[in-house]
């Protein structure tokens, strides 16, 4: 991994034809609105808000907050008064006033090149108001949550908006995750309706969805006395239509009293539905987000705030315009699909590409074929499916006409300097600026991002902060470093897309982000400003690993890895891996009577899959016949990131407890590992 930076910095200048009609064309405008931004925030986002339906003017200022733990509770509020409707923002406000209700919303390609359809804003919005009288007929009120675990198919997003238009609050479920943590978020949020699917096809691999989400709900059934009522069951297109066979192996599980199918529900749903106004501070949705302690922490948006700030930053980081095609290639069970496929390219009525496949099926040129296919100007992806790609040179990119592109977006973890050349020459044939965008499933937006007609780019560096933040960096005194400086990464104020809370949790909340740095919201995240005043994220600086763009502690892989009953102490480091970025690399030491051998790593691993899901898989398992640690027993995993590296010079070991543990460690090293 080249640390950003080391590399001789050639910049990059915004290309003179998209500055031409851009909505920030230039860097003093960026500064310009920066520091109104900052300024007087109130005239600001105000100005923003102007363009949206309020169906009650806001009373409060734009933003109020307490961002002190010291001084009290932390919270912030956007538009106190205001009373309005996400999805009639995002729908109606198109179709009623816009004329939009012809534009086609979702290009919506399937696991094989076979499968497509369009959507247009007006299709949605018909479908919207059905499932919206779908969940109210089931019961569904203000406020309650609904589940959804489903894969990237149109009616996901049609459940999500549904929910918006009722006042329910959603809490998708990457439909990667396993039963067991499906059920764990059921429960945390104590939803009253699950929405899945009865399988579908990842590649080649057929997954039984309804048969994982039925394992989930005994297992909340087991654990509690379970809050979902109904289960509603989507039909796949690609199994109804072609795959006669793969319908009948799938055996979709059926309990009469809880699932219904969609379609039978939806066929006589009524296509109207008056929106539930909402204040502007009612919950949105939930979304999990792995936590250090390892259980996840129920990420909670609120309507007006959220849907401000995902639109600016759609707007303004992707420089959009109506007849742009835009592309963001990642899951919806994600904040970056919830953001950036969903609410900000909705909010702006734009035409977005839905992706269900993989970057490599059929094909490894299935990326490239859509974006010709589609024309698609702006693509946003992450640097570990780049890396995966990269692998397979240039030709299977240059088949295909990209001379659409105009904008690339990167997200997810630091892009390391290879993988943004290569995306720059091969992917934007040298002409479309990268714009690296930094953000969390808490910040609900980008919050340190260039702006493509105006940000001269610096590969690796997701450079300045976007309107409205105010990143510092501070040491580990919590001293405020000013000029050239690494250290933590904050922000010293809100900003409209904050999160508001851990679900039922305001206490963890406050101490997760709050308490280190009082006065401060705390990101995780190591940080270097460069002489240019250019921010550069290094990584988490806690206990958290990013696999392949997806955050996980290594607390939770920790907790799956004890749970079986050969294991009597586990700990979880990360170590560099090509293309994921980071990959886990587990210390397992086994009970005396038990014997470390291939069998039991094998089961250790699926246990990991089943406890947390694919995306967790451990790439390696060592024996470790004790684990370094200090005198008052902390397990000391610099030590045993060293191990993983294989990087000998240990530098201060005189903590340890037992020094030869670690010449043992080493002696075991996994083979593979470099
Ligand atoms: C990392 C994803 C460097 C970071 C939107 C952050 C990044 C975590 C970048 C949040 C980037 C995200 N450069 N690191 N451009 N984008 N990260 O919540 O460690 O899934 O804290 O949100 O991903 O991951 P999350």
């Amino acid at each position: 991994m080249v640390v950003p930076g080391s590399q001789e910095e050639k910049m990059f200048y915004p290309p003179d034809d998209l500055q031409m009609d851009a909505h920030v064309p230039d860097f003093n405008s960026y500064l310009q609105m920066y520091r109104k931004s900052i300024e007087n925030p109130d005239a600001f986002w105000k100005e923003i808000a102007d363009e949206f339906f309020w169906k009650k003017p806001a009373t409060g200022s734009m933003l109020q907050y307490n961002f002190d733990v010291t001084k009290g509770s932390i919270y912030v509020k956007c538009m106190e008064g205001a009373k309005t409707n996400m999805c009639y923002n995002v729908l109606d406000r198109h179709v009623l006033k816009g004329n939009l209700g012809e534009k086609v919303a979702y290009y919506w390609e399937g696991n094989s090149p076979d499968q497509h359809l369009t959507v247009t804003y007006s299709q949605l919005l018909s479908q919207v108001c059905r499932c919206a009288n779908v969940l109210k007929k089931m019961g569904v009120k203000k406020g309650e949550r609904v589940s959804i675990y489903l894969p990237m198919i149109p009616e996901l997003v049609i459940t999500m908006l549904a929910c918006a238009r009722i006042g329910a609050v959603h809490s998708v479920v990457f439909a990667g995750f396993s039963s067991e943590s499906l059920c764990e978020r059921i429960i945390d949020a104590q939803s009253c309706v699950l929405v899945t699917a009865d399988g579908v096809y990842r590649g080649e691999k057929l997954v039984n969805l309804k048969q994982i989400a039925d394992e989930a709900l005994q297992k909340c059934r087991e654990k509690s006395s379970t809050s979902v009522t109904k289960c509603v069951v989507i039909k796949h297109q690609t199994l109804r239509t072609k795959c006669g066979a793969a319908r009948n192996k799938l055996q979709t599980p059926w309990d009469s009293d809880c699932d219904v199918w969609w379609d039978e529900v939806m066929k006589d749903s009524p296509e109207e539905c008056e929106p539930e106004w909402l204040d502007a501070e009612d919950p949105l949705f939930i979304l999990y987000t792995s936590g250090s302690t390892g259980k996840p922490k129920g990420v909670l948006h609120t309507v007006a705030g959220y849907l401000l700030y995902t639109a600016l930053t759609f707007k303004c980081v992707f420089d959009y315009h109506h007849d742009d095609v835009y592309w963001c290639t990642a899951d919806i069970g994600w904040i970056t699909g919830h953001s950036y496929i969903m609410y900000g390219p909705l909010a702006n009525g734009a035409s977005s590409v839905l992706f269900e496949g993989i970057p490599v099926h059929p094909h490894v040129g299935r990326l490239w074929e859509i974006i010709e296919k589609y024309k698609v100007t702006k693509f946003y992806t992450a640097p570990t499916a780049i890396r995966l790609l990269m692998k397979y040179g240039r030709e299977p990119v240059q088949k295909y006409d990209l001379s659409s592109l105009r904008i690339l977006g990167s997200v997810g973890e630091p892009i390391n300097p290879e993988a943004w050349h290569w995306y720059h020459e091969v992917v934007g044939r040298g002409k479309c600026p990268i714009v690296d965008t930094f953000w969390q499933t808490e910040t609900g937006g980008h919050v340190l991002a260039p702006l493509p007609a105006a940000t001269p780019l610096k590969p690796g560096s997701a450079t300045f902060p976007f309107f409205g933040i105010e990143p510092a960096i501070l040491n580990e005194h919590g001293e405020e470093l000013q000029g050239e400086a690494e250290g933590y990464l904050v922000f010293r104020r809100p900003w409209p897309g904050i999160m508001r809370t851990v679900y039922k949790n305001h206490e963890r909340f406050q101490n997760t982000y709050f308490k280190k740095f009082p006065g401060f919201y705390v990101t995780g995240d190591g940080c270097r400003r460069d002489k240019d005043g250019y921010y550069w994220i290094t990584g988490r600086i806690d206990d958290m690993l990013n696999v392949s763009g997806h955050l996980m502690s290594t607390a939770e892989v920790e907790a799956a890895l004890m749970e079986h009953p050969a294991v009597a102490e586990a700990a979880v480091v990360s170590r560099p891996h090509q293309v994921k970025g980071e990959c886990l690399y587990c210390f397992v030491t086994v009970k005396d009577c038990k014997e470390f051998n291939h069998t039991l790593m094998e089961e250790l691993k699926r246990q990991v899959r089943e406890k947390i899901g694919p995306i967790a898989t451990p790439d390696f398992i060592q024996n470790a016949p004790a684990l370094p640690k200090t005198r008052s027993g902390k397990i000391m995993r610099r030590i045993l990131r060293q191990v993983a590296r294989n990087e000998r010079e240990l530098g201060d070991v005189s903590s340890l407890t037992d020094p030869k543990v670690v010449e043992v460690l080493f002696s075991q090293r996994c083979e593979g590992a470099a």
